[in-house]
């Protein structure tokens, strides 16, 4: 089973997939994006700084490149090994930040990436839903690229998935990111208890 965590910076999609990697132990792997193996993961310094200037569609490409490393080299052995590999964002970033947000366009960078992938997409994915404002309370002291632009582009990013969410219902699972850690996190398992109660112990 392959579960992937979206919502825009700040939503707590990281602290999820921990602690849902956590409660599934050895028959989980945890990889974040962009990163995960040494490629991904030199694109990901990459991507991530701010002072480094990139356009819009070579921005898009590096995280494309990023994820077809982690798929081939990660995921797909995992998930071929009978794990449940949670990621950290995958496509649907990709799809949100720069094909909405970036203004790429949604259609486009979506079947972009079902070729990057191999057409491999979540079983389920979950939508950590927060309030652009509420989130940018939660700021950090290193700021990167997309940090840095503010709560328009959040808020861009936002629309975008709400996009997605409506597209692929039986994907996505939208939750309310504003409740404390514990709840968000069960609400997560009883989710997928329902769906994969074999999954999920
Ligand atoms: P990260 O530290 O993973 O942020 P977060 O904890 O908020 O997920 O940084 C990844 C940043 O890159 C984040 O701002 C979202 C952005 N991003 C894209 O724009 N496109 C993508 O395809 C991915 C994977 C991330």
């Amino acid at each position: 089973m392959f579960v992937t965590f979206e919502g825009i910076d700040r939503s707590g999609k990281t602290s999820q997939a921990k602690l849902l990697a956590e409660a599934l132990g050895e028959d989980a792997l945890l990889v974040r994006e962009p990163g995960g193996t040494p490629a991904a993961e030199r694109i990901r310094g990459l991507v991530k700084d701010a002072d480094v200037a990139l356009s819009p569609v070579a921005e898009m490409l590096l995280f494309c490149a990023a994820r077809a490393a982690l798929v081939d080299d990660a995921i797909r052995p995992a998930l071929a090994a009978g794990k449940v590999v949670v990621s950290d964002r995958y496509a649907d970033s990709t799809v949100a930040y720069q094909g909405g947000a970036r203004g790429l366009g949604i259609d486009r960078v979506e079947q972009l990436n079902d070729w990057v992938t191999g057409g491999l997409w979540p079983d389920v994915t979950f939508l950590l839903e927060i309030e652009p404002a509420a989130a940018a309370g939660r700021r950090s002291d290193h700021e990167d690229r997309f940090e840095r632009e503010g709560e328009e582009l959040q808020r861009a990013v936002a629309a975008a998935y709400e996009e997605l969410a409506d597209r692929h219902p039986d994907r996505y699972v939208r939750i309310a990111a504003g409740l404390p850690m514990e709840e968000v996190h069960e609400q997560v398992l009883a989710e997928l208890r329902a769906r994969r109660p074999e999954a999920v112990r």
